[in-house]
């Protein structure tokens, strides 16, 4: 199974979980799905494409099989250098997905093929400054499911939306037939705009996990 058969009817909120509480990750995670999340995002970054070391494999394993045996996914963003040299990991670790950037894959082709063989639905990610035709010809020359636009520049939570974010969204969206995931300073307040654009996938760190009540929040924004 692959994002085509993830994707439910109106769209889907992800979570992400580098905005956890991590003293209180396992509750979190259990209240999300509770409240209806199904696919949770999970943000690796390697001091090195991104300022600063995010979360990795080891976080992933100590909540991928409850995720698991709900029914969930775990789509994980790499915000790396060297994505093909995490893949393995990811995969043994509980990954469904792997997000790598164009701007780090000198050959996205030959690293979605490798995250395949590994069993990983691939996705595209590019950052505000790549041009979306670029990103685009790159999501095809890999077969990619799925086009990341992010609407930050990543490595941090708790950014604020760029609102040129908004006809980059709508130009790959254009561009692609594969659907459209939006990351960074997305919330309450500009998540109909993003969906407008054409975004399907809304990835909200802060947005869920910053709110008194997150598995409200993800509710809300869910719109369920
Ligand atoms: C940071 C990550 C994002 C981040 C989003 O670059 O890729 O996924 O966690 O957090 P918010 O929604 O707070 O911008
Ligand atoms: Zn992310």
């Amino acid at each position: 199974m692959t994002w085509g058969a993830w994707i439910r009817e109106g769209g889907e909120v992800e979570p992400s979980i580098y905005a956890a509480d991590f003293r209180r990750l396992g509750e979190q995670v259990d209240e999300l799905l509770g409240a209806g999340c199904r696919i949770f995002h999970f943000d690796c970054g390697d001091g090195h494409f991104v300022p600063p070391v995010t979360i990795g494999p080891v976080v992933l394993r100590s909540i991928a099989p409850a995720i698991r045996a709900a029914g969930g996914i775990l789509d994980c963003h790499l915000m790396v250098s060297d994505p093909a040299h995490h893949l393995e990991e990811f995969a043994s670790s509980g990954a469904h997905s792997v997000t790598f950037h164009v701007e780090a894959a000198g050959d996205p082709a030959a690293v979605a093929e490798h995250a395949r063989s590994h069993g990983l639905a691939v996705g595209l990610a590019f950052n505000p400054e790549t041009q979306p035709d670029r990103a685009a010809e790159a999501a095809r020359a890999a077969g990619a499911e799925l086009v990341l636009c992010m609407s930050i520049h990543p490595g941090y939570s708790g950014q604020v939306f760029m609102p040129a974010a908004l006809d980059r969204i709508a130009e790959v969206a254009h561009l692609v037939d594969v659907p459209v995931q939006v990351d960074g300073g997305v919330g309450e307040s500009n998540a109909h705009a993003i969906r407008e654009a054409g975004a399907t996938i809304l990835v909200a760190g802060s947005a869920v996990f910053g709110a008194p009540e997150p598995a409200a929040a993800y509710r809300r924004l869910a719109g369920s």
